[in-house]
């Protein structure tokens, strides 16, 4: 049968760090509250715009894959970040990683853009459409953060990982085993980011400065609600209960979140894979980021099912039972990485916190 094995799995995380500390520096906040209510520590800041980010997650992406960029079918890239509209921010992915074959998607579900990139190449793969794709899911969120309003400013991260899938005939069951997919749009207004988009082009909107709809306590209850349902739908799909999963890899937006949805899924803590610590919600970045780490630190095992949930604006949701191969190691590196830049992540983001300061929505 023919299945979409994922073959191939590669990060990006700026080396640029921002802490509650360094936040609490430009805001009313402080580490303690941070910690506290969401669980974050830290999260990256880009140098580099999505395009250039997702280059360097799919280029390690296909040296773990062992296989070259003019094999690839067909590059998607998950985000809500784009660095341009026309042309399409794939296409550069494309033009950066000389992949001169491959067909050039930008899909956008807010946060679960990661996830339904994955989805969309692997029915693609299955049905005969296309043998292999690279998908990314990445997010460089900092140049459209109003860090003047500290209910959302702590948040998010910067950040980008890639999976290499390909066309595998198997009798054993590989990649994408179940799936559901939803979006809750009349809730669409309790997560909006006034400012982007097109609607806004010739409105005296100065470009960069936006002001943020968020209905904080709401999104988080309708989080843990769509997530559980995506969860149980997938799993009676399959016909099987949370206990017959080795692994379950949430979408990162608040520790509680994840630990609410953990304690009514029945999932135990050391099935639960965190890392917002780390990185804060990156949005499209956040669940591929976290699957990518998980098999970098040895804890996804050959053949593990894995529960993926996730989450965004929309209100999109995504619940993907995933079979891993029998491969957890690389099989090369690549030797592409980000330019060197002495700015910090605070200079950067004081930066995008002036603009704001100077045009007040
Ligand atoms: N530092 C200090 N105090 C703050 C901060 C901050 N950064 N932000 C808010 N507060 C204050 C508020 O002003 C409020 O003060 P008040 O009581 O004097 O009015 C107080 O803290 C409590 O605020 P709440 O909103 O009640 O705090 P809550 O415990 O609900 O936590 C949070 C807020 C973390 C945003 C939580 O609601 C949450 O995580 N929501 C979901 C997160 C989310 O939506 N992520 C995006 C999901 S979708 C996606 O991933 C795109």
């Amino acid at each position: 049968m023919r299945q979409a094995a994922i073959t191939g799995w590669g990060k990006c995380a700026p080396d640029k760090v921002l802490s509650n500390d360094d936040l609490a520096k430009l805001l009313d906040t402080n580490d303690e509250w941070i910690t506290s209510r969401t669980g974050m520590k830290e999260r990256r800041i880009s140098p580099v715009p999505v395009s250039e980010l997702s280059h360097i997650a799919a280029a390690r992406a296909l040296a773990c894959a062992g296989v070259n960029a003019d094999d690839v079918d067909m590059i998607i890239l998950g985000s809500c970040s784009f660095d341009s509209q026309v042309p399409n921010a794939a296409s550069r992915v494309q033009q950066l990683l000389q992949a001169n074959n491959a067909a050039c998607m930008d899909l956008n579900t807010a946060c679960t853009s990661g996830m339904y990139a994955m989805s969309v190449a692997s029915a693609m793969i299955k049905a005969g459409t296309i043998n292999n794709a690279v998908i990314i899911g990445a997010e460089v969120i900092h140049p459209f953060m109003d860090w003047t309003d500290r209910n959302v400013a702590i948040l998010f991260g910067d950040g980008a990982a890639a999976f290499y899938l390909e066309a595998q005939d198997s009798e054993e069951n590989i990649g994408i085993q179940a799936e559901t997919l939803g979006c809750i749009a009349n809730s669409r207004d309790i997560l909006a980011v006034n400012g982007v988009g097109l609607k806004y082009a010739n409105q005296g909107w100065p470009l960069g400065t936006t002001e943020w709809d968020f209905e904080g306590r709401e999104i988080f209850k309708q989080a843990i609600n769509g997530m559980q349902s995506g969860c149980e739908k997938a799993l009676s799909k399959m016909g099987i209960s949370t206990s017959d999963v080795d692994i379950v890899i949430p979408h990162q937006a608040n520790l509680r979140i994840i630990e609410a949805l953990a304690q009514r899924l029945k999932v135990p803590s050391e099935k639960l894979f965190i890392n917002i610590h780390r990185y804060a919600n990156m949005s499209a970045a956040t669940a591929p980021m976290a699957i990518v780490e998980a098999v970098e630190e040895n804890i996804v095992k050959p053949r593990d099912l894995i529960l993926v949930p996730a989450f965004g604006a929309g209100l999109t949701w995504s619940a993907q039972l995933i079979r891993w191969g029998q491969r957890c190691e690389a099989i090369g590196e690549s030797d592409v990485k980000l330019p060197e830049s002495k700015e910090t992540a605070l200079e950067i983001i004081k930066k995008v916190a002036e603009i704001h300061l100077k045009n007040p929505s």
